[in-house]
């Protein structure tokens, strides 16, 4: 997502902060923009769309040269990608200047308040509250500080914040919540960014900024503090060893891996989506006669799961195309009863894109899902939702495709709520469970890493996979046997387990493996039945069941346990072991999963 970058101290800041900003680009970014204090104590904010050396040549961030700076690179997730959206945001008396990275869940509430009491916002961003919430406390008297940490009191969500204000120009304040934050310190100055990489040629003596914590950094000093009780933390600067390369994975040797331990934070941007948007497609979707969850790749693979949840949730029958197939397969039903689901994490595959265009034209509803604001797809739908992954640099999609899942829950939920067709108990209950997700997810990534690890290397040289899933979990066995195709070229075959005694079972032979995805959930009963088959075959049976599960532990040769969920949510940490399965085979077989053969993240040609 975005990136955010701040120095203050006896260099020019100026030209440190513009090479930070360089080094933030590789998170993807589509605006730029850096604030500063000039010699008349007054705020300089220079900010425009479009990449960091455009904005530079045409803005001048060089000018004017000065000891303290804040920049950032915005990826859209509030407001489209403008001049108005881009960062820093203002006051109304230009006091106050903010960079942002996360999602503000209560802006629209502080906004409305903020409103009543006389503010006026120039941006459609979350972020805008921030500076306007800082100047109450200063219009009241308070210092810099406490009208800062009163601001960061009222606001929820996820944040990396870093402020600075006229009224102390001395001082940069920064705070974190969920959003990542460091601070770096050097004989020259201070500073703040969202990663070491930023900052790394400057200095390599780093300090991790916790959840609920905010630092207060001045040219030779730092405090950090509790936010919720102003509490002064001690805190001692860690020396990083890594290299420039290696710092902007932090730490992880790939993309890949760095993304899959992301998705605790991604699938908790997930849950922070805006309820009108949601409100507004469950209710076209309400309408619709004939609905078609419209993907390519991994995304059509988030809508096969999807179409169990609004069918048993929703009482609702959606249909999951391949994109490229739509018009061929369905084109000629499509009218003006049609709506259209397009997910797409780009919001920019040809294919998904032809076939809206065509619906469009046959006066059918365009609804989107998407990880890019501003994409093509966002342009032509009537409504959509952005799942707020941040960018995905791994060309196999591993966190984008567990947040689109729970996108769709939330939506197939909220339909089920419009139409009535759940009781308060069972949406409460089925909330709770959405809200769990992530910490599942984490406890996964957390204990069951090093088991897949092994696993991986077990089965590494085999030359052919079966992944087999009923019910829901057939979206997880296509998906898993998607990413082990695509980064480890293993070929491999996934179906519905129903479907196996019409054809896969012929590829039965003594060892091979063939790995089930068997949550607690009704199909249970009948994919033991799956299992038993493949075993007299002579099949290793290599199963994903719910922690405790002994009588499919002992049906199989390897289990992966994953703790219990609302089965309709087993997609997701389902995934989880089969993302790392891929990666870690992958690695054995010595390819780089950030680059597969022949692949590309984005397919805009047809
Ligand atoms: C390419 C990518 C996949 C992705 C698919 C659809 O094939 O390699 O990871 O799932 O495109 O992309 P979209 O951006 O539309 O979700």
């Amino acid at each position: 997502m975005c990136g955010i970058i701040g120095y203050i101290g006896k260099d020019v800041a100026n030209k440190i902060i513009l090479e930070g900003l360089k080094r933030l680009e590789y998170r993807g970014y589509d605006s730029v923009g850096t604030a500063t204090i000039d010699a008349k104590n007054h705020l300089i904010i220079k900010k425009d769309v479009g990449r960091i050396e455009e904005v530079n040549t045409k803005l001048n961030l060089l000018e004017p040269a000065s000891n303290i700076m804040l920049g950032h690179c915005r990826w859209a997730t509030h407001g489209a990608p403008t001049r108005e959206n881009a960062h820093p945001h203002l006051d109304c008396k230009n006091n106050v200047a903010v960079v942002h990275n996360g999602v503000i869940e209560n802006f629209l509430e502080l906004k409305e308040e903020l409103i009543e009491g006389g503010h006026k916002f120039v941006s459609r961003t979350d972020t805008e509250v921030v500076p306007h919430l800082v100047e109450e406390g200063l219009n009241a008297g308070l210092s810099f500080y406490d009208a800062t940490v009163n601001a960061i009191r009222r606001i929820k969500g996820s944040y990396a914040l870093a402020i600075i204000s006229t009224r102390e120009p001395d001082k940069i304040i920064c705070a974190r919540n969920e959003s990542p934050l460091v601070l770096g310190v050097s004989d020259s100055g201070t500073f703040c960014a969202s990663d070491i990489p930023a900052i790394l040629p400057y200095t390599n003596k780093v300090i991790v900024l916790n959840n609920g914590e905010l630092a207060i950094l001045e040219a030779n000093k730092f405090v950090i503090k509790r936010v919720s009780d102003g509490i002064t933390l001690s805190r001692e600067a860690k020396v990083i060893e890594w290299s420039i390369e290696q710092a902007e994975k932090q730490g992880y040797p790939h993309f890949m891996l760095k993304e899959i331990h992301e998705q605790p934070t991604s699938l908790r941007n997930a849950l922070r989506l805006q309820e009108q948007y949601l409100d507004l497609i469950a209710t076209f979707l309400d309408r619709g006669e004939k609905i078609f969850l419209l993907a390519a790749g991994t995304s059509h693979y988030a809508c096969i799961a999807s179409s169990y949840m609004f069918s048993k949730l929703a009482r609702l029958a959606t249909y999951p195309i391949i994109s490229s197939e739509f018009i061929e397969n369905y084109g000629e039903s499509v009218g003006i009863d049609t709506v259209i689901l397009a997910v797409s994490q780009s919001g920019e595959t040809y294919d998904t894109l032809k076939a809206v265009d065509y619906a469009r034209m046959r006066a059918a509803t365009i609804l989107g899902i998407t990880n890019v604001v501003g994409s093509t797809l966002t342009r032509v739908s009537r409504a959509y939702i952005v799942q707020q992954s941040g960018p995905e640099i791994g060309v196999a999609a591993t966190k984008s495709y567990t947040a689109q899942v729970l996108v769709l829950a939330q939506l197939a939920l909220k339909l089920a709520k419009i139409r009535g067709k759940l009781s308060q108990d069972e949406i409460d209950e089925l909330k709770a469970s959405l809200n769990r997700i992530p910490e599942v997810v984490e406890n996964v990534l957390e204990t069951r890493e090093e088991k897949v690890k092994a696993i991986a290397k077990k089965y590494a040289k085999e030359k052919l996979f079966l992944f087999l899933g009923r019910g829901i979990s057939t979206a997880t066995a296509l998906e898993g046997r998607l990413k082990l195709l695509e980064i480890s070229y293993t070929p491999s075959l996934a179906y519905p387990a129903g479907e196996s005694k019409h054809g896969p079972i012929s590829i039965i032979e003594d060892g091979v493996p063939v790995i089930f995805i068997c949550p607690n959930d009704e199909t249970r009963k009948e994919i033991i039945g799956n299992i038993m088959e493949m075993k007299a075959r002579g099949a290793k049976i290599i199963s994903v069941c719910e922690k405790g599960d002994q009588k499919i532990a002992n049906l199989s040769d390897d289990i992966i346990e994953i703790p219990k969920v609302n089965p309709l949510l087993s997609p997701i940490p389902y995934i989880i072991p089969l993302q790392l399965l891929a990666y870690y085979i992958a690695i054995e077989k010595g390819l780089d999963p950030d680059k597969p053969r022949n692949l590309a993240k984005s397919v805009t040609v047809p």
